[in-house]
């Protein structure tokens, strides 16, 4: 089992820095969720920690052991990538096998270990098979096979579902979420969809060209947001947004007026330590802290989501702004109709003119 410490990591490729100083303590047995869009450093840190690429500064360790200097081989992690790279000649029991003969294990032991990898991923029929013969997730799901035969102290996956389509990625996704709580591995695992960083996640870290934005778990990063990235990123349909100006503060709360729309101020219980009336602020609200009733806000409805057991209703507000309500399925407000919405005082957040959350 192990623990691991990034400390100022940094990456760059020639001249062009891509990750700019990255601070992770990942704890034993931790499932920890890298999230952020294309192109922010995940692979190339995931990459960095399974010893795939150079680091171009800082240090990873390892239950304590820096390991930046340490062959991929010698650091006790196994990776799944997004493309399953099986070998296509051959079959599964020995796609499954091969790293144990490779690393010169017994015959028995290499048999006992593959036996119970297929039997706890239910691909003990399949074992004679070659990957051309098997669907997507069975494939996906040898991959993974292959990284437990190993008995690596670290998992390290990269978007590991992205290949399959929407039905088999939930149900792959439970199963990783199931193999974790057996295993008890450390788990680091990458994606771009937040929906699988929270479902999956003890720990997420939100990732944005090259920095660490926030560090917690889902749903300290859904309910105390640090900044708008992190506001905007987490949570779907994603948390609305409405410009506005600081008209107080008094050491204890925080009045706010919402660019014209409000038909008051919005009061905060807060000190605002951090800012000053007449500051231009970012209001934030989740969908579902907007009910379709009261007269805070109004606006013209566009669109209704019916999903079932929610709709989403997006209204155009008299000055331009955009807001989606999350309602139950069954509300009958349609689209053209004019309504009024209010907030729910106590779900709402609060940025500075930086992003930054106020206190
Ligand atoms: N070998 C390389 N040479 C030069 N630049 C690279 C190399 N590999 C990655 N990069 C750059 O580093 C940055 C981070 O890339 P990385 O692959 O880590 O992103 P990512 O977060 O995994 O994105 P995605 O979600 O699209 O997989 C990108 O700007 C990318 O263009
Ligand atoms: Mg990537």
């Amino acid at each position: 089992m192990a623990d691991m410490k990034l400390e100022g990591v940094y990456k760059s490729y020639g001249d062009v820095e891509v990750l700019h100083g990255v601070d992770i303590d990942i704890t034993d047995g931790e499932f920890v969720v890298f999230v952020g869009p294309s192109g922010c450093g995940k692979s190339t840190l995931l990459r960095m920690i399974a010893g795939l690429e150079d680091i171009s500064g800082g240090d990873i360790s390892i239950s304590g052991e820096r390991v930046n200097d340490k062959p991929p081989a010698d650091r006790g992690i196994a990776m799944v990538f997004q493309s399953y790279a099986l070998y296509p000649h051959m079959s599964v029991r020995k796609n499954m096998a091969f790293g144990l003969s490779i690393a010169k294990l017994g015959k028995a032991e290499i048999k006992t270990r593959v036996d119970a990898a297929a039997e706890k991923l239910q691909l003990t029929e399949l074992l004679h098979r070659r990957p051309a013969q098997l669907s997507g997730g069975q494939r996906q799901r040898v991959a993974i096979g292959r990284a437990i035969v190993r008995e690596p102290q670290v998992f390290l996956f990269d978007e590991p579902l992205s290949n399959l389509d929407a039905a088999l990625r939930v149900n792959t996704r439970l199963e990783i979420a199931k193999l974790h709580q057996d295993l008890q591995n450390t788990v680091i695992y990458v994606t771009h969809d937040q929906v699988e960083a929270m479902t999956l996640a003890d720990k997420i870290v939100v990732m944005n060209g090259g920095n660490v934005e926030q560090i917690g778990s889902p749903m300290d990063l859904y309910h105390r947001p640090a900044n708008l990235f992190v506001a905007g990123f987490i949570g779907s349909p994603k948390m609305n947004f409405l410009p506005g100006t600081v008209v107080s503060v008094d050491g204890s709360s925080i009045a706010v007026q919402v660019a014209g729309s409000l038909s008051g101020t919005v009061t905060f219980d807060r000190p605002g330590n951090s800012c000053s009336s007449g500051d231009s602020i970012t209001l934030g609200v989740r969908p579902e802290h907007l009910t379709a009733a009261g007269n805070e806000l109004s606006g013209a409805v566009e669109v209704v989501e019916r999903l079932g057991d929610v709709s989403y209703i997006y209204l155009n507000l008299a000055d331009g702004e955009r807001l989606v309500i999350a309602e139950s399925g069954t509300t009958e407000v349609a689209p053209g109709e004019k309504i009024g919405c209010n907030l729910d005082p106590a779900s709402l957040h609060l940025f500075d003119a930086d992003g930054k959350v106020v206190n």
